[in-house]
């Protein structure tokens, strides 16, 4: 882009796994980035590679509080708030912040500058979905007090904030309904099950797989997803997107198939279902397929092996090249 012409967009939880990866591409693709975290559950390392980068600020500032910025801005893309449910679960109070008030903190960002407002909202707002695969036409089936209400109910409201502000103020909106996705800058620790499956290949002790393992995911890879969150930016396009793939997977499959990647010896162990763990999580893919001609293209194992290796390197202190 010619300098006249350069945007820029605010990224919040930019320091987070997907947002850095989203930070890094709209960077490639010629935007001027500024990332807002407070890295309650992000970290600064995530976004090292582009620290010294002019096209790249970043900002800690809590996004459930107003931010007031300098200057034009022509994107803002709502990535903040935990996302892992143990992180949710230890957050519950932020949790349900970032998603309605964060939201409605940004939606003014996006209204004051004239920007389009990108919402990155998640398959939970189908819950433990009686309808299989979920289409966006889909209203779930969300438990409004159960362990997981604090995610699932704030995207929802996200959700609801965002079309209001489409509906009364005539904003540009998208919201992304984003489907289980995994790759490189996932926290270790994160509790979510590639890492998780990850850590405990790599280290050889048991793996731990919740119920008999036979409910089921479907794994996006983060460059699949990224690719399908900036088609949708750019698509004229305000209803909700599913992003996700349609490979199932059950838990019990991918602990095997992750043990053989790691060349583990690991036992694999079976424990208690949590509360409201989902059964199955299934994409309809339609509206991503005719509305942003997309679909993931990474396979699992590659996406895996990726992964894998951004892990090695964090095991061994390194750095990863994608860290
Ligand atoms: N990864 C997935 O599979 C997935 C699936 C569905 C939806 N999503 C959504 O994508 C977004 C990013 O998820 P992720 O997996 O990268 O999680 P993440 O925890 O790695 O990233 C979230 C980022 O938001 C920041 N954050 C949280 N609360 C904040 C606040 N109040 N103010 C400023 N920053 C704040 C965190 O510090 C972190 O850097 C989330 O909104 C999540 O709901 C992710």
């Amino acid at each position: 882009m010619a300098s006249a012409e350069v945007k820029r967009a605010v990224v919040t939880g930019g320091a987070g796994f997907l947002g850095s990866h989203l930070c890094e591409r709209l960077v490639a693709d010629g935007w001027r980035v500024i990332c807002v975290d407070n890295l309650v559950t992000g970290a600064a390392q995530n976004v090292r590679a582009l620290e010294h980068n002019k096209a790249f600020e970043s900002l800690q500032h809590n996004v459930s509080e107003p931010l007031y910025l300098d200057g034009p801005v022509h994107a803002v893309l709502h990535f903040a708030s935990p996302a892992s449910p143990i992180d949710y679960a230890d957050l519950p109070i932020a949790t349900l912040k970032v998603g309605t008030l964060g939201t409605h903190n940004m939606l003014g960002l996006a209204r004051a500058k004239g920007a389009i407002f990108l919402l990155a909202s998640t398959s939970e707002v189908y819950g433990d979905p009686t309808v299989h695969p979920q289409p966006e036409t889909y209203w779930g089936n969300v438990n409004p007090i159960g362990p997981r209400a604090v995610y699932d109910e704030a995207k929802r409201a996200a959700e609801a904030f965002t079309m209001a502000y489409h509906r009364t103020h005539g904003m540009k909106t998208r919201i992304a309904r984003i489907f289980n996705t995994f790759g490189p800058r996932m926290r270790l620790n994160d509790g979510r099950a590639v890492p998780n499956f990850l850590l405990q290949a790599l280290g050889n002790q048991p793996m731990t797989v919740y119920g008999d393992g036979s409910q089921t995911r479907s794994l996006c890879y983060v460059d699949d997803l990224i690719e399908g969150v900036v088609r949708l930016l750019n698509a004229d396009y305000s209803d909700p997107i599913n992003l996700g793939t349609t490979d199932e997977i059950t838990m019990l499959e991918l602990a095997k198939r992750i043990r053989d990647l790691c060349g583990s010896s690991s036992e694999i162990v079976f424990l208690p279902i949590p509360e409201d763990d989902p059964r199955q999580r299934r994409p309809d893919l339609m509206r991503a397929r005719t509305i942003l001609d997309w679909e993931a293209t990474t396979s699992l194992d590659s996406g895996l092996k990726k992964t894998i290796s951004y892990f090695k390197t964090r095991l061994a202190g390194g750095k990863s090249k994608a860290s």
